[in-house]
């Protein structure tokens, strides 16, 4: 089977808080140029008290099913590193929140941010073989570093969905990809932590290599020369980092990289990252929904994709845009979600900074809080209860 195999639909939503890098810097002493312009940050997007990657994922997939119905679903993968259980996948739950059909594998998929290419790969692979079948893909996490931390101005929260199948609307996935690992201990989080641990310096060190590892293996799998790529998305763990490895990917391809230009290329990719924040798993794809909704004459081009997931494994892959994809952007949904959240000041930032449930699994319950159509009620012996707000 030949048939184009790729991206049908993609949706995304955001926590319903946001503090402002405005805000932030009052307290922490850091000139806002540093975070605007040095990081590339805006605002940082926070999960209300009952709102988690289920309430986010399942709010990004909603429109999806609303959209294309369940008939050809066949499998859900979701992408995480912010997971709520060793054992059950979040998807699991978000199957049930969309009255999803049983007939349907679901499956929680984890390394770092990398994660949710991973499903996109696993997804076309899946698709390529049973062409009449679909595959949902979600992407949610929530980026929580130490409060006074050097991480805690890259924070932030949002959940992508992304519907896969043969002959998509918005994006045809090509081979070859360009593959590389390689184990770092830039940025992990052991289990018995809520916050991740970081090595900053050597996090973005990492990344860089990874972009000139993954990079060599796609040349020498005969992917296409970089004047063929029209921009390159990257993930986003702050927006000045993609401007950064691109200039560093141009290098690598033996480019003179004019700086104008190159900040000219990834610019479009950065409006909704550079006020949601990291968004881990979920940053690379909302940078293509910042793409494709920014700019109007991307038809038939062709994008490239860097997705890096700390530890360390990432991809460079290309995509093609489908003729008429403007016709499925959710441009005025996704400016929505941005606009809809709370502003709060940096006291109640502090508050809510980590909302743990009880540990000791008893009965909690959580004020109504979200602006989305799915919450988190509480927890009731050892288990998270989710509803539908009606
Ligand atoms: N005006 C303009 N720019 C300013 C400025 C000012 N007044 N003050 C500082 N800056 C610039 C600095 O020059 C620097 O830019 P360059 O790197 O281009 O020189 C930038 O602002 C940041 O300043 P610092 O390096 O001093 O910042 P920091 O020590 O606070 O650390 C960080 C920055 C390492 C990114 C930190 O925020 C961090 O640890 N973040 C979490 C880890 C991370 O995001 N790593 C990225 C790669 S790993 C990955 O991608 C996976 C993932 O999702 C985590």
């Amino acid at each position: 089977n030949d048939r184009a195999v790729g991206i049908h639909d993609l949706s995304f939503r955001t926590g319903s808080l946001v503090l402002t890098h405005a805000e932030l810097s009052k307290h922490t002493g850091a000139s806002v140029a540093k975070y605007h312009k040095g990081l590339g940050q805006q605002a940082m997007s926070l999960p209300a008290a009952d709102e988690d990657i289920v309430t986010m994922a399942a709010d990004a997939a909603a429109p999806i099913i609303e959209r294309h119905g369940t008939d050809r679903i066949c499998t859900l993968l979701f992408a995480t590193e912010t997971s709520i259980d060793q054992s059950k996948a979040a998807g699991v739950y978000v199957h049930s929140l969309l009255n999803l059909p049983s007939n349907i594998r679901v499956v929680e998929l984890k390394q770092a941010c990398y994660g949710a290419t991973a499903a996109l790969q696993f997804a076309a692979a899946l698709v390529q073989r049973e062409p009449e079948q679909q595959v949902l893909v979600l992407a949610s996490d929530i980026a929580c570093y130490d409060l006074d931390s050097p991480g805690e101005a890259t924070q932030g929260a949002a959940a992508v969905a992304m519907l896969v199948s043969v002959d998509p609307s918005l994006v045809e996935i090509n081979t070859p990809s360009g593959l590389y690992t390689h184990d770092v201990m830039d940025f992990w989080r052991p289990n018995y932590r809520a916050t991740a641990l970081v090595n900053g310096k050597k996090s973005m060190a990492a990344y860089l290599a990874a972009v000139e590892g993954a990079w060599h293996d796609y040349q020498a799998r005969e992917g296409l020369s970089i004047e063929k790529i029209r921009t390159v998305c990257y993930h986003q763990p702050f927006t000045r980092m993609a401007f950064k490895a691109h200039r560093h990917l141009l290098d690598t391809a033996g480019v003179e990289a004019d700086a104008t230009a190159t900040d000219h290329a990834i610019a479009p990719t950065t409006h909704y990252n550079e006020i949601i924040g990291n968004s881990y798993t979920a940053s690379l794809y909302l940078a293509l929904a910042s793409l494709l909704d920014a700019e109007d004459e991307l038809d038939a081009e062709t994008l490239g994709f860097f997705s890096y997931g700390s530890g360390s494994v990432a991809e460079f892959f290309t995509g093609r845009v489908v003729p008429g994809y403007r016709a499925q952007l959710r441009t005025t949904a996704h400016l929505e979600a941005i606009s809809r959240r709370r502003d709060i000041d940096y006291n109640a930032y502090r508050r809510v900074h980590t909302q743990p449930l009880p540990d000791d699994g008893s009965q909690h319950r959580l004020p109504h809080q979200t602006q989305g159509s799915f919450r988190l009620s509480g927890m009731e012996d050892h288990q998270r209860i989710y509803e539908a707000v009606h």
